[in-house]
C-alpha cells in the first residue's frame, strides 16, 4: 500500500473538481483523483450553455436570474445561495473568456447569448437570452479549457483513481482511500482537507442522459460516514432525451426555435404553459409530456413525442408567437443556421436515429438527468453534518454532488454550469485558506480496513447473484415507481423493492480476481452506491406527501408550503433511512403559485 501527503485533495476530475483544484492550488498544495481520465468526466456532456446575466443581446439582471432561480426551484432553493451564484454567474463567464474558452460570438464579437427553459425578463415574463454558449458543445469547452489551464499550473492528477472511503480523525478530516485502477493497489492519501466533486447519480434509473460513471460515489461514501443527505427525492427529468437512449437533446434546440408536438400534431405546450411555452421550466415540461403520452397521444399512440427543429416549423411558430430577433426584425432561421448552432445534437439524431433534425422530426422522451440533491454544502463548499448546519471541518463537496441548495426542488438549465463554476472556485478557495491553519490529522491505524472490507465482501460471496441483473431491476424500478410521477403505492412497491436488491447484493461474486483494470469490481461497487442511494431517494419521496417542483406525487398534487417548505436531511445506518428537516433561507421572494 502506498501513501501520500497533500494538502487539498480534490476528488473529481470534472468542471467542479478542476475549478477547485485550480483555486486550491494557488493556495496549498494540491493534488486530483479521478475515477476516469479528466477530459472524460461528464461536464464534457453539458451541451447548452452558462446562465449569466451579461445583457449582451437585450436587457437582463442578475437580479432576474436570481428570482428565476427561486421560482424555477418552485421555492426550495436557499434564497441567499442563489443570489450569491447568480452574483457570480457573471465573473465566471468572463474568468472562462479569459481562460481561452471559445464562446460562441455576436455579429459584433461579444459572448453569443441564447434563451432558455425558465429564464426570463421578469418584466414582460418573456423569454430573455442569458445562456451563454459554445454551439452545443459548452461543458466539452469548459473541460478542455481548465484541464489545460489545471496543467499549465502543475496541477498533480491521478488519473483512473477510484476514492472509496473519506477519512475522519479527531473530528476533522484526515483523508482519503483509493484504488489505483490500473494495477488494483490501494493508496492512502493524508489531507487536511478533501472536496468531493464526484457528480450526480442518473444511472440509478433506466432511461437517463448520464454518463456510465454517474454512479453517486461522493454521496455514498459520505453517507456510509453518517453524513446526511439532502433533498435527494429532487430528482430532475430533462424533457428530451433521445428515444430509447435517453441520450441529451439540449434545451437550446426550443431555445433557437424548436417546438414539442404530440401525436395529434398539436404544440401541446400552449395549453400547459401559455406564456413560454416550450422553454417553461423542465419539470413542467416533462410532466406536460408524460401526461400527453398518458392520454394517448403519443405519436402514434406509444410512448414518444416530436422534437421539431425543422426550418419551416420554427418560422411558423417564431411568426405566431411574433419573435424577433435583437434588433427587431423578425425572427426567421435556415437549416444552415440551425445546424451551426446544434452540430453536435445534429450528428446524434443522424448516428443513433438516421434522422436528419433540419428534415424530419426527432423522437424525444424525458430521461433522468440531474440530481438536485446530495451532500449538504454552504456556498463555501463546506459539509453541513446536521439540521443546525455543523461543519465537519475539512470536507467540502461542489458541484452535482452538492446541495448547497441553489436549485431546490427543481434546476433552471444552464444552472448546472453555473453551480460548477462558482461552487467549484469557492469550495477550492475556502480549502486553500482552512489548511494554513491547521495540521494533518494522524491516520487511523487501520487507515485502508474499511476499504479492504468493501472489496473482500464483493470478492468473496457466494456467487447466487448477477450484478448486471440487479443493476436492471433496480433501474427498472426506479424509472417505473420513483420517476416524472409518484405515489404512495409506488413508492412503497420501489421501497420493498430496493430493499430486496440489497439483501441480493450480498450474494454477488466478482468473477474476475485479477487487480488489472478490474472493471467488474468497480461496476459491483458501483452499483452498493447506487442501491444505497435508490433507497435514500424512495424514503425521501415517500416521506414527502406534497408536489414541489421535480417531485410530483399523484396522491397530494399541490405544493403545502405550510408543511413542507423544508429540506429533507436522510442518514443510511444499517440499510435504514432516518430523515430530518431543516428550514429553507427565504430572503426577498415570498413562496407563490409558479406560472409558466
Ligand atoms: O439542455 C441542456 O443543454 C442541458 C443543460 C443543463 O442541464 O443545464
Amino acid at each position: 500500500m502506498q501513501t501520500h501527503q497533500y494538502e487539498v485533495i480534490i476528488v473529481g476530475g470534472g468542471g467542479a473538481g478542476l475549478m477547485a483544484a485550480l483555486n486550491a492550488s494557488r493556495g496549498a498544495k494540491t493534488a486530483v483523483l479521478s475515477k476516469l481520465y479528466p477530459s472524460r468526466s461528464h461536464t464534457g456532456a453539458a451541451q447548452g450553455g452558462i446562465g449569466a446575466a451579461l445583457g449582451n443581446l437585450e436587457e437582463d439582471h442578475p437580479e432576474w436570474h436570481t428570482y428565476d432561480t427561486v421560482k424555477g426551484s418552485d421555492y426550495l432553493g436557499d434564497q441567499d445561495a442563489i443570489e450569491f451564484m447568480c452574483n457570480e454567474a457573471v465573473e465566471a463567464v468572463y474568468d472562462l473568456e479569459h481562460f481561452g474558452l471559445p464562446f460562441s460570438r455576436t455579429p459584433d464579437g461579444r459572448i453569443a447569448q441564447r434563451p432558455f427553459g425558465g429564464h426570463t425578463n421578469n418584466v414582460t415574463g418573456k423569454p430573455v437570452r442569458r445562456s451563454c454558449y459554445s454551439a452545443d458543445r459548452t461543458g466539452h469547452m469548459i473541460l478542455q479549457t481548465l484541464y489545460q489551464q489545471c496543467i499549465k499550473n502543475n496541477i498533480t492528477f491521478y488519473d483512473e483513481f477510484q476514492v472509496f472511503d473519506v477519512l475522519v480523525a479527531n473530528g476533522a478530516v484526515a483523508g482519503v482511500v483509493a484504488v489505483d485502477l490500473a494495477t488494483g493497489e490501494l493508496h492512502v492519501f493524508q489531507a487536511k482537507a478533501v472536496v468531493f466533486a464526484t457528480g450526480g447519480f442518473g444511472r440509478v434509473w433506466e432511461i437517463t442522459s448520464n454518463a456510465y460513471a454517474y454512479t453517486g460515489d461522493g454521496v455514498a461514501i459520505c453517507l456510509r460516514r453518517g453524513i446526511p443527505a439532502e433533498d435527494m427525492e429532487m430528482f430532475q427529468f430533462h424533457p428530451t432525451g433521445i428515444l430509447k437512449l435517453g441520450i441529451l437533446i439540449t434545451e437550446a434546440v426550443r431555445g433557437e426555435g424548436g417546438v414539442l408536438i404530440n401525436g395529434e400534431g398539436e404544440r401541446f405546450m400552449e395549453r400547459y404553459a401559455p406564456h413560454v411555452k416550450d422553454l417553461a421550466s423542465r419539470d413542467v415540461i416533462s410532466r406536460a409530456i408524460y401526461m400527453e403520452i398518458r392520454d394517448g397521444r403519443g405519436i402514434n399512440g406509444k410512448n414518444y413525442l416530436y422534437l421539431d427543429a425543422r426550418p419551416e416549423t420554427i418560422n411558423k411558430y417564431a411568426e405566431a408567437d411574433g419573435r424577433t430577433r435583437p434588433d427587431g426584425t423578425p425572427y426567421r432561421v435556415t437549416g444552415e443556421e440551425i445546424l451551426s448552432k446544434i452540430p453536435d445534437i445534429a450528428d446524434f439524431c443522424r448516428t443513433y436515429l438516421s434522422v436528419d433534425p433540419i428534415k424530419d422530426p426527432m423522437p424525444v422522451q424525458p430521461t433522468a438527468h440531474y440530481a438536485m440533491g446530495g451532500i449538504p454544502t454552504d456556498v463555501y463548499g463546506r459539509v453541513l453534518v446536521d439540521d443546525k448546519n455543523t461543519i465537519l471541518p475539512g470536507l467540502y463537496a461542489a458541484g452535482e454532488c452538492a446541495c448547497v441548495s441553489v436549485h431546490g426542488a427543481n434546476r433552471l438549465g444552464t444552472n448546472s454550469l453555473v453551480d460548477i463554476l462558482t461552487f467549484g472556485k469557492h469550495a477550492g478557495l475556502n480549502a486553500a485558506e482552512y489548511v494554513k491553519g491547521t495540521d494533518f490529522q494522524n491516520l487511523p491505524e487501520d487507515a485502508a480496513g474499511f476499504t479492504m472490507a468493501q472489496i473482500d465482501q464483493m470478492r468473496n460471496g457466494d456467487g447466487t447473484e448477477k450484478v448486471a441483473e440487479l443493476a436492471q431491476e433496480m433501474k427498472r424500478e426506479m424509472f417505473n415507481n420513483v420517476g416524472i410521477f409518484r405515489s404512495e403505492a409506488g413508492l412503497k412497491a420501489a421501497y420493498k423493492k430496493i430493499q430486496e436488491l440489497r439483501e441480493r447484493f450480498t450474494h454477488i461474486r466478482v468473477q474476475d480476481q485479477g487487480k488489472i483494470f478490474n472493471t467488474e469490481l468497480i461496476n459491483a461497487w458501483e452499483l452498493g452506491n447506487m442501491l444505497d442511494l435508490a433507497l435514500v431517494v424512495t424514503e425521501s419521496a415517500l416521506a414527502r406527501t406534497e408536489s414541489r417542483g421535480a417531485h410530483a406525487r399523484e396522491d397530494y398534487p399541490k405544493r403545502d408550503d405550510a408543511n413542507w417548505l423544508k429540506h429533507t436531511l436522510a442518514w443510511l445506518k444499517d440499510g435504514q433511512v432516518t430523515l430530518g428537516y431543516k428550514p429553507v433561507t427565504i430572503t426577498k421572494y415570498q413562496p407563490k403559485e409558479r406560472v409558466y
